[in-house]
């Protein structure tokens, strides 16, 4: 369970954040949907404490993060995984490498233990075989889904994903939104932060909408289709054009 209560955050006198209440139940996707320089990426840093936020509370599992002594705060880290809009991978260790550097940072595991949870996580997103190869033989596709099986090696609680389908064609924005889905099957809780309706559309339990740092709307797929919101009615303009387009020809 993950709760941000009236998050503020200002940064050179702008309000990035105002006044954000956000609560994101154990095992559901949550899917925070908005158009560039709303606030979304700055969601998921103040999640994971990577930004000291000016007012509010940032609680995962009930502890608020902001005053949390560092083990502790260490300990409740480990719980949360998180998918870069870059991917953040180690272009100097190889794919295996790079899946099991949080591992072997982070347990107790024996080298062969290491071994076989690289081989099932990659397996998890389709990318057998490829424990050799560097991130840059790796395609666009490819090295996303590296970024998800490094992020899933720790069996994490929480996964946040930033932007996962942004730059991917549309066969490998299906893949990264299906691996999406059956992670929420096997009862992972994430969160997905995307400027993409269709995404949001596609794996999303509740859609929060949010436009210069203020959560706009938020509830299920069908509640945001109905919305009566001015602005979330104009962001999904496109798709009820889409919708419209399909049904009249
Ligand atoms: N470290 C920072 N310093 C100054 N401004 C920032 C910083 N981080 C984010 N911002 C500003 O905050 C706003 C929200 O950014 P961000 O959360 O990255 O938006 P989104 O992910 O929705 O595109 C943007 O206007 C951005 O320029
Ligand atoms: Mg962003």
């Amino acid at each position: 369970m993950i709760e941000l209560k009236n998050v503020t955050l200002t940064i050179d006198n702008r309000e990035i954040l105002k006044n954000v209440s956000l609560s994101i139940n154990k095992g559901t996707s949550t899917v925070i949907l908005g158009p560039s320089g709303a606030g979304k990426s700055t969601i998921l840093k103040a999640i994971l404490g990577l930004i000291e936020i000016n007012s509010g509370e940032v609680l995962i599992n009930g502890a608020n993060i902001f005053s949390l002594k560092n083990d502790e705060l260490l300990r409740i880290r480990r719980k949360i995984a998180m998918v870069f809009q870059a991917n953040a991978l180690f272009d100097s260790l190889n794919v295996e490498d790079n899946v099991a550097y949080f591992l072997a940072y982070n347990s107790k595991l024996t080298s062969k233990q290491i071994k076989d949870r690289v081989d099932e996580v990659l397996s998890f997103v389709n990318l057998e075989g490829t424990q050799d190869l560097f991130p840059d033989q790796l395609s666009g596709g490819m090295k996303k889904r590296l970024a998800i099986a490094r992020a899933l090696a720790t069996d994490p609680e929480i996964i946040l994903f930033d932007e996962p389908t942004t730059g991917l064609d549309p066969i490998n924005s299906k893949a990264v939104l299906d691996l999406i889905n059956r992670l929420k099957a096997a009862g992972t809780t994430s969160v997905i932060v995307t400027h993409i309706l269709n995404d949001a559309i596609s794996i999303g339990d509740v859609l929060t909408v949010i436009n210069d740092g203020q959560i706009v709307a938020s509830g299920s797929v069908k509640e945001m289709l109905q919305s009566k919101n001015k602005f979330v009615k104009d962001f999904f303009y496109e798709i009820f054009q889409d919708i419209t387009l399909i049904q009249t020809t």
